[in-house]
Formats: structure tokens, sequence, C-alpha cells
């Protein structure tokens, strides 16, 4: 346990600090909430590796609630309806998408239809589909799952991710409307990630950040009870260029000139993520475990 109520991540149990232990005496309910959160998953490898291994993990590790970034999981590039479907049925109760979130054009009417699956709150105002859900879990409780692009270093400019949040966190105030509130902030700078989770320190569970498919060692809870990490990571092969096959992005980044398209890494993915707890009454974080789970990645988790 290093902090407050952080685990390390180095993925060796810690005795008295393992959560699952601590649960296992409780009676039937206990005002603690596990969330899962998965981060970009890329391509085949990321596919198979959530869906061999989240259903194991619901159970195990007692998840409440699961969330799973799918803009990569076809081919890199988006997210189809049979992906998407294979991702809920794994155990995600969220799919996120991030600025990939229409790559493939058959999800422009999925997401219409399919209200599991969140494009970015700020994506545009004519995106279909839904930016934030209330997710209800087994016990009943309710998490808001909301999704903003952040604007630095983005290809587009998508509208002020602040102002996207302020608003959604107002409407499901924790310990009234939720009891627990998820913000996923999609981008690239680092520094526009931290910004977002100290302005909602305090007013969200968990603020976690995507899209750099690569995981950070900053998992923490901020002052004010919010749970943070700057980038879950992607669940894909990490030998790999952000999770695409090395060869063609080296050529590109050594010759300037490209030669074929990318294709994702084929090799086994790493499951990358966060697991926070939360405690119902006040939606505050209480632990944030940082999780790789198999591939090349040193391992951690609960
Ligand atoms: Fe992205
Ligand atoms: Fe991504």
């Amino acid at each position: 346990m290093v902090g407050r109520g952080i685990r390390d991540d180095t993925g060796r149990k810690r005795g008295c600090c393992n959560a699952g232990l601590a649960l296992a005496g409780r009676g039937p309910y206990h005002p603690v909430m596990r969330l899962l959160f998965l981060g970009d998953v890329m391509g085949r490898a990321g596919r198979r590796a959530v869906t061999e291994a989240l259903p194991r993990l619901r159970t195990e590790w007692r998840l409440d609630v699961v969330v799973v970034n799918g803009e990569n999981a076809s081919h890199g590039m988006g997210l189809t309806p049979e992906h998407a479907r294979l991702l809920l049925e794994a155990g995600a109760d969220c799919v996120t998408l991030g600025d990939h979130a229409f790559d493939q054009k058959d999800m422009l009417q999925f997401i219409e239809s399919e209200p599991r699956v969140l494009r970015p709150m700020n994506f545009a105002k004519e995106a279909p589909g839904r930016g934030h859900r209330v997710v209800t879990d087994a016990r009943g409780r309710k998490v808001l799952v909301a999704p903003v692009l952040g604007q630095v270093f983005m290809k587009r400019c998508f509208d002020d991710p602040f102002s996207a949040v302020d608003a959604v966190l107002r409407a499901h105030p924790l310990g009234g409307a939720v009891q627990a509130a998820l913000v996923e902030m999609h981008c690239e700078a680092t520094s526009e990630k931290m910004a977002m989770g100290h302005f909602c320190d305090g007013r969200a569970s968990a603020v976690v950040g995507t899209h750099t498919h690569v995981p950070t060692a900053d998992a923490q809870v901020l002052p004010r009870g919010t749970g943070y990490l700057t980038d879950a990571g992607m669940c894909g092969d990490y030998d790999s260029v952000i999770g695409m096959d090395k060869a063609e992005p080296m050529r590109r980044f050594v010759t300037g000139m490209p030669r074929a398209r990318f294709t994702p890494a084929a090799g086994e993915a790493t499951l990358s993520g966060v697991l926070v707890e939360t405690d119902d009454r006040s939606g505050q974080a209480t632990a944030v475990t940082p999780i790789r789970q198999a591939g090349r990645l040193e391992q951690a988790g609960p």
C-alpha cells in the first residue's frame, strides 16, 4: 500500500491490503464498489485478451462495473457492431470510443440502437449516439460513465471538454443521482489529462486517461477523493508502436516515406487498465490499482 489507499504496481499481493480478502468475510452488502476500466482495445490481439480474460476477472475480482475503451478494436481503426457485441458479451457494461469513434461507418447507425456504446460527449453536435450513460450494477447502484475528448495535439479541435464535463457532473452529483462517476479523458497531452483530474477532484470517483496506448505510473487518489491515472494504456501487443506492427511506423519515422498500411501487431496482448474501488456513500475513491495482465509488460493487479 502506497500513499492514500494506493497499492504498488509490482503485481505482488500485499497480504492484509488485498481487497479480495478484505471483502471475503463481509455480508451480502458492502459499501464498496469495484470498477474496472480497460484502455484502448487494439485489434484482434486486444479483442482476444479481453474476451479470454474478462469473464474470469469479473468473478475473481468481484467487479461491479466494467468499462472498456473499444476505439481501436476493429483493425486498429474504430469499432464494428460485431466487435462491440463481442466486448459487451465478454463482460463490459459500457464500451467507450474516442477520436476513432466513427472510423467504421457502421457505427454511425449502430450507436443509435446500442446505448451501452458511448462516443465522447464533445465529439460533435451532430454526432449520433450518446456521450454519457448511467450504468446500474447488480446491486442497483448507479454509475455515471462519461467519456470526453481533449483538445491539445488532437487532429481536430473538439469542443471544450471542461465545460462539457462540468455540466454532466453537475447533473449527476455523487451521493445523489449516482453512487460513482467515471470520467474518461481521451487525449494526447498528459498536462490536459492532469488538469481534468484536478478539475473533477471531489466530483468524480475517477478520472482515467486514454488514447496514448502507453500506461503511466501515476495512479493516485487526488486530495478530494478522485481516483486518477493519466493513461490506462492499451489492451494490445506491446511489441509494437502503440499497438501497430512496428515495421511500417518505424519505416515512416526513419525514412519519412510510407510504403504500406498500418496493421495491428498480432502478438500476445497485455490487458491494461485500472481498478478503482469507491465508497458508495461518498462516491470517493478509496484505492486505485494499475492493471497489467498477460503479454510482455511487467504484471500488475490486485
Ligand atoms: Fe484515440
Ligand atoms: Fe486509441
